[in-house]
């Protein structure tokens, strides 16, 4: 038997190889606290587990969903953006339901590159940016991202000749892994550059209700002229603590929305219909649980920010996400910090270089921990040094 190329050119998934090596030192016996993966330690908010509940009953959801999200599903993601971003988008042309974002990045590859055609791709970023071109015989460009650009990454730097040959552009503000954060003026620039260069624009906007000291994040869309290169995506994984349910959506650029469903109507057959259910209860029911959560995260932030201070391990002070992304000290690499820390510390965190080329000397804290774990991890990596 032979698998594909495409299998054999794929990096190892940073957190499947994560999980392995944790499981390989809890065999041994040692307390591992895992500052790895980004999946919120709190459960749902009980009022979309109850809507669940509910909708678990109704004998229309056992069966096939619609492809791309029921009405009233894409109808309480419309009445979201325009609550939350005062954007419009038509819930019939201009949302489609995604089995979490993750898998309409994977896909919306399949919808706009062909084998050879590139893709920019932010220098450090979400992994399934550069996987997802992999899959489908394209080529990433990876933008230039560094502290000196504020980890804005540089799509007017891409060569003529790259540009010649792309046909998308990822970018996502506030940014995993480094907590970065865009302003007005950077996502015009990048709106556009996409018109220039007849590029579609893909704006991951996971950590979109994720805010600290009154920070709230922008929807791209809330700029102008947007919507003719754009999309933008949205989850309910970080802001509703619903990583395991996968359910998010996508919105925007019509003629992209309708690529993206033709795509996924050949492969998935939708979201179940009682989780889409459940959804339109976090969408359009009370917000606040999300003001409590920020709240918690801020806690652990710094508290976090405090303990590497003290340790002498410089990190920007995050204003959005659950990240911090701090530089790792002299002498390390990225992931001889993150094998000393597993080893002498029994504690996970990713090394920047998994997340891109421009991630190298930085190791990425997720916040998701409680908040004693969270404490003893610190203290732990303190000793480790
Ligand atoms: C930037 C970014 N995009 C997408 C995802 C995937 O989220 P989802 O659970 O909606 O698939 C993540 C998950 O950590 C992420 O960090």
């Amino acid at each position: 038997m032979r698998t594909a190329d495409r299998i054999a050119n794929l990096p190892p998934y940073l957190f499947a190889e994560i999980d392995r090596k944790v499981a390989l030192k809890r065999s041994e016996g040692v307390d591992v606290i895992s500052l790895g993966i980004g999946d919120p330690d709190r459960p749902t908010p009980e009022r979309i587990v109850e809507a669940m509940g509910r909708a678990i009953h109704v004998p229309k959801n056992h069966q096939y969903p619609a492809y791309a999200g029921s009405q009233p599903y894409r109808e309480a993601c419309s009445g979201w953006m325009k609550r939350r971003f005062d954007v419009d988008v038509d819930p019939t042309t201009e949302t489609l339901a995604l089995i979490g974002s993750k898998e309409g990045i994977a896909h919306v590859f399949l919808a706009f590159v062909d084998p050879g055609d590139v893709t920019l791709v932010p220098g450090c970023g979400y992994p399934v940016y550069h996987t997802g071109g992999i899959l489908c015989g394209g080529e990433t460009h990876w933008m230039p991202m560094n502290e000196g650009n504020g980890f804005l990454a540089d799509f007017e730097s891409t060569p003529r000749d790259v540009l010649a040959r792309t046909k998308m552009m990822f970018l996502s503000y506030p940014n995993n892994p480094t907590s970065a954060i865009a302003n007005e003026e950077y996502f015009d620039r990048a709106i556009a550059f996409a018109r220039e260069n007849d590029i579609l624009l893909i704006h991951d906007n996971a950590y979109s209700e994720i805010g600290y000291d009154g920070y709230r994040a922008p929807s791209i869309l809330q700029r102008p002229g947007a919507k003719d290169v754009a999309i933008e995506l949205f989850s309910t994984s970080k802001a509703y603590n619903m990583t395991g349910w996968r359910v998010a959506f996508a919105c925007g650029n019509a003629k992209a929305i309708k690529a993206l469903g033709t795509v996924k109507s050949n492969i998935d057959s939708g979201v179940f219909t009682a989780v889409q259910d459940a959804a339109i209860e976090a969408f359009a029911g009370p917000q606040s649980e999300i003001d409590a959560l920020c709240a918690m995260y801020q806690r652990r932030r710094d508290e976090v920010m405090g303990a590497l201070h003290k340790i002498g391990i410089e990190a920007a002070t995050p204003k959005a996400t659950i990240y911090v992304w701090a530089k790792i000290p002299s002498g390390f690499t990225s992931v001889t910090f993150a094998n000393h820390v597993l080893d002498k510390a029994g504690v996970v965190v990713p090394p920047g270089s998994a997340y891109g080329p421009d991630g190298e000397g930085f190791v990425r804290i997720s916040l998701t921990t409680p908040d004693d774990r969270l404490a003893e991890a610190v203290a732990r990596i303190e000793a480790s040094l």
